[in-house]
């Protein structure tokens, strides 16, 4: 009851200049006033020509980086927010764009850094590099918590500095010589990374994409879910679940689909469950869930959207033992000795918050955090409903999936940061099957998710 009077009572309040106000909003914890931020503008200006150099190097430029495109989608969302904040530099705005945390980390797992930190200062508490694995206690808290009857070992685990940095760990495991497959839409980090290590053609403007990268549509027509009678084989499938962008958590029939068409390919699946515990259903949270997955499934995980961790840096990838190149080596020996190679170990300050964060309290607590932006979630939801739009994701996920047919994503994005200083964050960014969507993250204070639907309804009535 109180979710939709609070979003009522927000939009009583509709003149345009509520834009430029200041805001007030409740944390979690506490109700907070906060005067309108003053934003430190870094101005990018090009170099006057005199004061460019003309000197060269004879090293030439990686062929596989000119091949990207524009910028990494998030900074460009940050350089278009940046540009807008020049032109209106009053302007109230708000960001449902990146998806970054918003909610403060519970003090139970502060409080357990810091111990860790003032530890460090002490003769019996101080250490330096720890193992490049991770800390034992907490890659067993991991295999108990989350794989507990999934026969997933300690040993299995890697804890990291987060998810994306596996990502590309793993891509650089894999080499340039392999060729992959992405859900289209996806989260970039998937594409981008394929491409710098040399898998794939040149970007092909007509149908943008890149050649040599399978692209596995996922669009509402099936739920999300590709029609893999059409996939043609490659050697690494990089399957998101939860889903950035779409929000769509995939059912157990689907994920057996999947294991099955990886084992009948001779197929590795790089399994990212980033969002696992935002799952509020029966869908498996982990592809080991799935008989079999062992064999064909690497799972990449992090703490960073359960727990605000995305500044502290901390996740963990399971490379099972089972799972072996055609040689028969152990994909987790070669893991291994990349993460050995081009990491140190994850911050033991980190890994103090990451075992605090698998306690009891801790796991409760971060059950709140989740719950948190999930109600946020269904106030977007419930918003975009009421305005007559089509609506995906949200219920097993962050995000928000909102279909504006036959319309240009950059286009959707510039008119609602234009009109309503709301970042978001455009399909087309993630793949070309996310062209004609908007994401909206629901990570944000609740305050001004309020104060962002009650822009879209003066939008869009
Ligand atoms: C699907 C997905 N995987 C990985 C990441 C990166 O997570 P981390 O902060 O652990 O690097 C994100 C972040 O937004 C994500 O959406």
């Amino acid at each position: 009851m109180s979710l939709m009077n609070n979003l009522s009572t927000s939009m009583i309040s509709s003149s345009s200049s509520a834009f430029l106000a200041p805001i007030s909003f409740n944390s979690r914890t506490q109700s907070v006033a906060v005067p309108p931020k003053i934003i430190n503008i870094v101005r990018c200006v090009s170099t006057p020509q005199e004061q460019q150099t003309t000197y060269k190097t004879n090293v030439s430029r990686n062929a596989n980086i000119s091949k990207l495109q524009a910028g990494y989608l998030f900074p460009e969302v940050a350089r278009r927010r940046a540009a807008h904040l020049l032109k209106y530099p009053n302007a109230q705005v708000i960001s449902l764009g990146i998806g970054d945390t918003t909610e403060p980390i519970p003090d139970v797992i502060t409080s357990a850094m810091a111990k860790r930190s003032h530890g460090l200062s002490t003769l019996e508490g101080y250490s330096g590099y720890g193992a490049e694995q991770g800390e034992k206690a907490l890659r067993a808290a991991l295999a108990s918590t989350f794989y507990g009857n999934l026969g997933i070992e300690e040993d299995d685990i890697f804890v990291s500095d987060g998810a994306k940095c596996d990502i590309s760990r793993l891509q650089v495991v894999f080499g340039s010589n392999v060729t992959m497959a992405v859900q289209d839409p996806s989260y970039p980090a998937y594409v981008d990374s394929s491409v710098i290590m040399g898998q794939t053609g040149q970007f092909q403007k007509d149908v943008e994409k890149y050649a040599d990268i399978e692209y596995m549509r996922c669009t509402p027509e099936n739920g999300f879910f590709p029609d893999l009678s059409t996939v043609a084989r490659t050697d690494i499938i990089f399957f998101c679940s939860p889903n950035n962008p779409t929000g769509a958590a995939a059912t157990r029939d689907q994920l057996t689909r999947l294991v099955k068409f990886a084992k009948d390919n001779g197929s590795i699946i790089v399994y990212d469950s980033a969002y696992a515990l935002y799952i509020s259903d029966d869908k498996p949270r982990s592809i080991f869930e799935i008989p079999g997955a062992k064999e064909v499934a690497i799972e990449t995980a992090s703490f960073s959207k359960y727990a605000g961790f995305t500044g502290v840096r901390l996740g963990w990838t399971v490379v099972p033992k089972q799972l072996l190149f055609s040689d028969g080596f152990p994909v987790a020996k070669d893991f291994n000795r990349i993460v050995c190679t081009c990491f140190n170990g994850a911050s033991n300050i980190s890994q103090a918050g990451g075992l605090a964060c698998l306690s009891p309290e801790g796991l409760e607590a971060m059950q709140e955090v989740i719950g948190f932006y999930k109600e946020n979630t269904k106030i977007i939801v419930e918003t975009f409903n009421s305005l007559g739009f089509k609506v995906y994701g949200g219920q097993n996920a962050p995000y928000v999936w909102v279909h504006f047919p036959g319309r240009n994503s950059w286009d959707v994005f510039s008119e609602i940061l234009e009109k309503t200083h709301i970042v978001t964050t455009p399909g087309s960014g993630f793949g070309p099957g996310g062209e004609g969507f908007i994401r909206v993250s629901a990570f944000g204070h609740r305050e001004n998710v309020l104060e962002a639907c009650r822009r879209f309804k003066q939008l869009y009535n």
